[in-house]
């Protein structure tokens, strides 16, 4: 049985580097806290929590001298002031992409723009974006969305990083053919899109697809989903542990592929245990 491993299979640059900060942390001791689970992977938030990082809810939970970890898609303006005031050392594991969209939010308000943030208004980077304005701020998902909108002589637009750009654009043409002045930022992150696009053609050319990463990851369940309208031999696991060896009878190309939240661990394991079972069934 061949395995075929999505080229760009797990964590994206913003989550890798919210890993490294969050672990480098761990190592240093100290009470340790991350401001919501740091990435949505279960596994990497169990390691950091055996290494003594606690995740809270709330800033207040957090006691003072402690150091506090920001979560890859950012945290609202207000919880970070909230944890400046409680003298709290802070390690803002933000993705640079997402500090982006949350200043150029910020320069629009601050320019008399009113602001159209295009995304899921209940996702965290959003709200975090989102809490940057001073002025008004609208959450859309929809061009439609934009004509129930207000009168606005000046609009100013931004997207969740992981939009995609047609989703962008409709956004954008319905501002412009509102009038007014329109002033955009595409600041969409390919990094999903990228992985997409692969994880759709790779399951066009197997006979099974295991799409690792963690259940609670909005990434990792699209992926899921593309594979299995393509291929319904899709199986979305969590660890090597969930694989069932049924799930290969008559597989001769087996493909895997991984969340932008799903460490490199996990997805070795995977295929480790993908080739033990077919050794299994070959001896
Ligand atoms: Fe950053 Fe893009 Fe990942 S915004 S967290 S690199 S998906």
């Amino acid at each position: 049985m061949e395995v075929i491993l999505a080229k760009h299979a797990g964590f994206c640059f913003g989550v890798k580097r919210a890993t490294h900060l969050a672990f480098d942390a761990a190592d240093k001791g100290g009470d340790t806290y991350t401001l919501g689970p740091i990435i949505h992977s279960p596994q990497v938030v169990q390691r950091l929590e055996e290494m003594g990082v606690k995740s809270v809810e709330d800033v207040a939970e957090i006691k003072n001298g402690s150091t506090v970890i920001i979560r890859s898609h950012g945290v609202a303006a207000e919880e970070l002031e909230a944890a400046v005031r409680a003298n709290l050392e802070i390690v803002d594991a933000t993705c640079p992409f997402v500090k982006k969209a949350q200043e150029h939010v910020a320069t629009l308000s601050k320019e008399g723009y009113d602001v159209v943030v295009v995304g899921d208004a209940v996702h965290p980077e959003v709200q975090g974006i989102v809490s940057y304005a001073t002025g008004r701020v609208y959450v859309v998902s929809s061009g439609k969305d934009v004509e129930r909108l207000p009168r606005m002589a000046k609009m100013g637009v931004v997207a969740q990083t992981t939009q995609s750009f047609e989703h962008l654009n409709e956004v954008v043409a319905a501002c412009l053919a509102r009038g007014g002045e329109t002033r955009v930022y595409n600041t969409i992150c390919d990094a999903t899109a990228v992985r997409q696009e692969e994880t759709k053609k790779l399951a066009g050319e197997v006979d099974c697809m295991i799409v690792i990463g963690g259940f609670n990851s909005a990434n990792t369940k699209r992926l899921a989903q593309i594979c299995r309208e393509l291929l319904p031999r899709t199986h979305h696991i969590e660890t090597a542990g969930q694989i069932d060896p049924a799930w290969f009878e008559g597989v001769q190309r087996v493909g895997v592929t991984a969340g932008a939240s799903t460490p490199k661990w996990l997805i070795d394991e995977v295929t480790e245990r993908i080739s033990a079972i077919d050794k299994d069934k070959i001896g």
